[in-house]
């Protein structure tokens, strides 16, 4: 096991504070035995996102006094125009608040009702978006990502012979652009292949189809691409972006993850036709073209973050540090998902809690479970995040993956507490029978996951669940 040494030393603490399991017990019945609903000053190690949970560095923190926050043509604008524009390289730079304002500007443009977008697997607010619209979200990942146990090293390409059924099924007017995502997020921050987003290219150039990315965690993705494809491994981390978004006429970025920001994103594009809609539309629900939802300042820290996040030192610590996580747990023969992706370890909760079914929520009843216990906060990705009712019957389709995601902020957290996160899993899986299922007891009609509510299946016998 490699250990992953940090190029960066600590010049400013956050205190956190330890509680108890009972306090903790107490806690989740208020929340629904929902974790998003949980105070975050309860939790000792956060890995519910690596989402807008980065520390910046001091040149980012600097860059925040150089805000200038002028309505229009702010120079923090320029500067951060310029910087997209060199590593994605397409024309348009639009400014939004996070990557889903990104994915709505862009959605709300493309999409009429009845159209579709495939990706390798699409994200939730994504989905969400494209369904916003009554458009289908269609998934074309390869099947080997659905094998928590398969180690192949780009298990989140895009599968070209599933995509070009979906595109005779569909028909390519109603595709007006396919995306991959970058690392794949729901399929376990798994990376994409040059070669399968070449290959991807080509095809769709064949039916005259735009590529976009969900550029996320572009540079993670770049990363594994110099670790693991052949003819990459002398390569700069930039410049294997260049040629990756070469092949793509634009990409949607939530800078929360690889801008190295707290908040804020943006969305590059080629098309001319397409750039005024979203301006007109970007003017009416984000702001003015050069500020887009965002300070200057927020502007300057994300053009910093999107130069720091290319540099390798980082990028080797970053990706070392999940894996060192995700080998601790291997090596105590607690299921997980492999290869261990760019930003989080996933605990394959089907696997680990076997004597729960799939309709009593595994993966949540495990997340709960490492709460209490432990204070530690993951996120589910499975039948909560993902299962939906089928229309017409109302049976309700599960995901085939359930699954815990330990997503790992960025710069945050010492090895040290990594390495009790670890000892606290391999605890909890010595001890896994006595932990229940749970019955949801609340859900909204979208993006469920935020707010549902649930009971622990032996406190609420008496309480009917509402999916079954
Ligand atoms: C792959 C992917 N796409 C899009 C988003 C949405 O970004 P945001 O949370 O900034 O709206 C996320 C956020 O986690 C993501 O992981």
């Amino acid at each position: 096991m490699k250990f992953p040494s940090e190029p960066f030393k600590i010049k400013v603490v956050e205190p956190i504070r330890r509680t108890t399991p009972v306090e903790r017990d107490r806690l989740l019945r208020d929340a629904g035995y929902n974790l998003f609903r949980i105070p975050a000053e309860s939790v000792y190690v956060d890995l519910l996102t690596d989402s807008g949970t980065s520390a910046m560095s001091d040149s980012q923190w600097a860059g925040l006094m150089l805000g200038d926050e002028s309505y229009a043509g702010s120079k923090n604008f320029y500067h951060f125009e310029e910087t997209v524009r060199s590593i994605f390289g397409y024309t348009h730079v639009i400014p939004t608040h996070q990557g889903r304002m990104a994915e709505n500007l862009l959605f709300s443009t493309v999409l009429k009702p009845g159209m579709c977008v495939p990706n390798n697997i699409h994200f939730d607010t994504t989905r969400a978006n494209i369904e916003h619209q009554g458009a289908e979200a269609t998934n074309a990942v390869v099947k080997e990502a659905y094998d928590p146990a398969d180690e192949s090293p780009f298990k989140g390409n895009m599968d070209l012979g599933r995509l070009e059924e979906i595109i005779h099924r569909v028909g390519r007017d109603r595709i007006p652009l396919v995306l991959l995502t970058i690392t794949n997020n729901s399929g376990g921050g798994q990376p994409v292949s040059m070669e399968n987003v070449r290959e991807t290219r080509a095809l769709l150039n064949r039916y005259e189809i735009p590529l976009f990315f969900d550029a996320c965690r572009f540079a993670e993705n770049c990363f594994f691409i110099k670790e693991r494809e052949p003819g990459y491994a002398d390569r700069s981390i930039l410049d294997i972006a260049r040629e990756l978004f070469r092949y793509g006429d634009g990409c949607t970025m939530s800078a929360k993850k690889d801008g190295l920001v707290n908040i804020g994103g943006f969305l590059s594009l080629n098309d001319e036709r397409w750039v005024q809609d979203i301006t007109n539309m970007l003017i009416l629900v984000e702001g003015f073209p050069t500020y887009g939802g965002l300070a200057g300042r927020d502007l300057e820290a994300m053009a910093r973050g999107l130069r720091e996040v290319l540099d390798e030192d980082y990028l080797s610590f970053r990706v070392g540090q999940v894996r060192y996580l995700g080998e601790l747990l291997d090596h105590a023969g607690v299921p997980i998902l492999k290869p261990i992706g760019g930003h989080a370890v996933y605990l394959n909760a089907k696997d680990f809690l076997p004597h729960i079914a799939q309709h009593e929520f595994p993966a949540q009843s495990l997340a709960v479970a490492l709460y209490r216990d432990f204070g530690i906060r993951g996120v589910e990705i499975g039948t909560v995040m993902f299962g939906k009712k089928e229309t017409g019957t109302g049976r309700v389709l599960h995901p085939k993956l359930e699954m815990v995601r330990l997503a790992i902020p960025r710069r945050v957290y010492t090895n040290m507490q990594i390495a009790y996160v670890a000892e606290s899993i391999i605890d909890l899986y010595r001890r896994r029978e006595r932990i229940r299922g749970l019955t949801m007891t609340y859900e909204a009609p979208v993006l469920r996951h935020f707010t549902a509510r649930f009971e622990e299946l032996d406190r609420t016998a008496h309480i009917q669940p509402v999916i079954s």
